[in-house]
């Protein structure tokens, strides 16, 4: 008994003087997605301080669920004709830079529009045969800028390690936590994140998509063949990449649904109805109704006349993502920039954040100064910025 006791009192003070004790870096960043790769393949080469935080247990987690019907639509272009290695880079959507012509994303998949395992494993192989500094399952949280001489942010893991990080922060979490929407009844919403994926159960279906952006698309796309009505609804008109010439806009690629669309055939979209306008009911035949709610514009009458009003045996919602940004002590949580709709961080032209000296952001939040313009929030436009 006396042992056990001795052993007890060991075993708590242990922690205590681990948390005392906080492991030091001069570069620190969140998230080992494309962003946190390429930004570790420099500082390795140059021979700094670092070390890449990934909640995980796999680079670029994001792409191990996302998109869920797997096909990406960024391009692999594997032939342009010429020699030159940076021009062909810039065709390529995919690869991230380095000094090794094996570690090109065409080496990897043959498809223009590549299955996302093999991005997957494109990154794994990155990460390894670089040597890139990553510390997987390792979900820091509590980023706060310190008050200890030397340190210019300290956090924690979940193992209760301390961290203080001397030089830089980068924050390179990407845009990955699903927007749910929380009206009445929207539990009976299935969302895009938990949905099935089997085309199958939908056979004969009356289906309603909340969305419409590629990932609502997509899902259109995998289900017009099986649903008896497919119906697309969202807040504002659809955009068309071939249009707007941003790639963020509906691409090609997910085309075939429009057609269908376009052929007057029963499919339809119905634009200028968010989701956050109508609450859900399950009628007694049990398909679900749509009501519009206090926030809605459309009248009762109105949907007399709408296709929603046959209701619908199943309802997806495929609104998008969000940055997350609860890893941040409440004083030190970047505000949003207005200029992006309030979805990405407010950063200055340096991608340092204005409030925070020392932290800066990388990847899909990078695209902050671009968003609509360019091409940042696409991994072959932040290859470069
Ligand atoms: C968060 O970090 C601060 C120091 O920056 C520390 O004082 C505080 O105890 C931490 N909070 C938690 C919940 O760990």
């Amino acid at each position: 008994m006396t042992v056990h006791l001795s052993l007890l009192c060991l075993l708590s003070l242990a922690p205590l003087s681990v948390i005392a004790e906080k492991i030091t870096h001069d570069y620190c960043i969140v998230g080992a997605g494309p962003a946190g790769l390429q930004l570790g393949f420099f500082l390795n080469r140059d021979g700094h301080d670092y070390v890449i935080f990934e909640k995980s247990d796999v680079a670029g987690s994001f792409f191990a669920k996302y998109p869920r019907h797997r096909q990406l639509i960024s391009i692999n272009k594997r032939f342009t004709g010429r020699y030159n290695k940076e021009f062909n880079l810039r065709h390529d959507w995919n690869s991230l830079m380095s000094d090794d012509d094996d570690l090109l994303f065409g080496k990897y998949s043959e498809e223009y529009f590549p299955d996302a395992d093999d991005y997957l494993k494109y990154l794994a192989d990155y990460q390894r045969k670089l040597g890139i500094n990553v510390k997987f399952n390792t979900e820091v949280s509590n980023i706060s800028q310190s008050q200890q001489k030397g340190c210019k942010f300290e956090m924690q893991d979940q193992h209760e390690n301390n961290y203080c990080c001397k030089r830089v922060l980068v924050i390179a979490n990407g845009i990955s936590d699903p927007i749910v929407s929380h009206g009445v009844g929207h539990d009976l919403i299935e969302g895009y994140e938990s949905m099935s994926v089997n085309p199958k159960e939908f056979d004969g279906q009356s289906v309603l998509i909340f969305g419409r952006g590629n990932s609502a698309l997509e899902t259109a796309k995998s289900l017009y063949g099986h649903a008896a009505y497919l119906n697309l609804a969202s807040r504002s008109r659809l955009r068309f990449s071939w249009d707007t010439h941003y790639v963020g806009d509906i691409r090609g690629i997910n085309n075939e649904v429009l057609d269908s669309y376009h052929l007057k055939s029963l499919d339809g979209i119905l634009e200028g109805m968010s989701i956050e306008e109508v609450d859900i009911v399950r009628r007694t035949d049990g398909k679900l109704d749509l009501i519009p709610n206090k926030k809605s514009h459309i009248s009762l009458e109105d949907m007399d006349h709408n296709p929603v009003r046959h209701g619908y045996d199943r309802i997806l919602r495929c609104i998008g993502f969000q940055w997350d940004k609860s890893l941040f002590n409440a004083n030190t949580t970047p505000a949003l920039s207005k200029t992006s709709s309030g979805k990405y961080p407010l950063m200055g032209t340096d991608y340092q954040s204005l409030q925070f000296p020392g932290m800066y952001f990388a990847g899909a939040l990078a695209h902050s100064l671009d968003w609509r313009k360019s091409a940042g929030g696409f991994i072959h436009g932040f290859r470069y910025t």
